[in-house]
């Protein structure tokens, strides 16, 4: 049996009000995707490490920290400690790749490393190994409401052939950008278990009916493979 998870992003959620736009979604997702944007790493800026904090800190969910600032090396070990459930740094952005993994490792949190659109599979393959999650971004990271960009879909696919014959357990291969009920079959068909979506859900009349039909999606695509 596939196992599929879906990580509501609530970078296009209400801001005043977090918790309550959360517990809209609390029921029915996997993961919190916090968006951690430095206004260096990417043209914008979310929130600050005290905000994410406390944002961890409270969120009735597991957080699955998405860290878009350029200096992964000094601050991914706070958002573990921090107590997200996984910490994902973009290996564009770091200095010494292999310290962050043994640093968020030692602190219990799941790895994640993250490659833009313009990144190659090669030049994360070595880390695979090492990781329990690999984050193909399908837009240029930096905000929410793009279009899904389908010509990572063979750069997906590069990676679950990949991943599929590393040894159990096999890291996850995380989707961000522009998912949606047009696009989550296609990049799960390609490969992809994990999926971001923010605007998709957030801009859902009712978030937690779209992450029902989103997984119905899920569930089809497997059928139709
Ligand atoms: C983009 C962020 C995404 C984004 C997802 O830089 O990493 O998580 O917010 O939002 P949608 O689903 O609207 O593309
Ligand atoms: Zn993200």
């Amino acid at each position: 049996m596939k196992i599929f998870r879906i990580c509501p992003s609530i970078l296009n959620a209400g801001r005043d009000n977090l918790p309550s736009e959360i517990s809209r979604i609390a029921q029915d997702s996997d993961f919190l995707h916090l968006d951690v944007m430095d206004n260096i790493f990417v043209p914008n800026f979310t929130f600050s490490f005290s905000e994410s904090e406390e944002i961890i800190g409270k969120s009735p969910l597991p957080v699955d920290a998405h860290l878009m600032i350029a200096n992964p090396d000094e601050m991914a070990v706070a958002y573990a400690k921090a107590g997200s459930a996984s910490v994902t740094f973009h290996l564009e952005a770091a200095q010494a790749p292999f310290e962050i993994i043994s640093g968020l490792k030692a602190c219990g949190a799941r790895v994640g490393v993250g490659i833009k659109p313009a990144t190659p599979f090669e030049a994360v393959e070595e880390l695979l190994p090492l990781i329990d999650m690999l984050l193909v971004m399908t837009v240029e990271p930096g905000f929410g409401g793009q279009s899904f960009m389908s010509d990572m879909l063979p750069k997906v696919s590069k990676a679950r052939t990949f991943i599929d014959l590393l040894p159990d357990p096999k890291p996850w291969l995380e989707v961000d950008g522009g998912i949606s009920l047009n696009t989550i079959s296609q990049a799960a068909t390609a490969g992809a278990d994990t999926f971001v979506a923010g605007s998709a859900v957030f801009n859902a009349p009712i978030p937690g009916e779209m992450i029902k039909s989103l997984r119905v999606c899920l569930a089809e695509s497997i059928k139709e493979a």
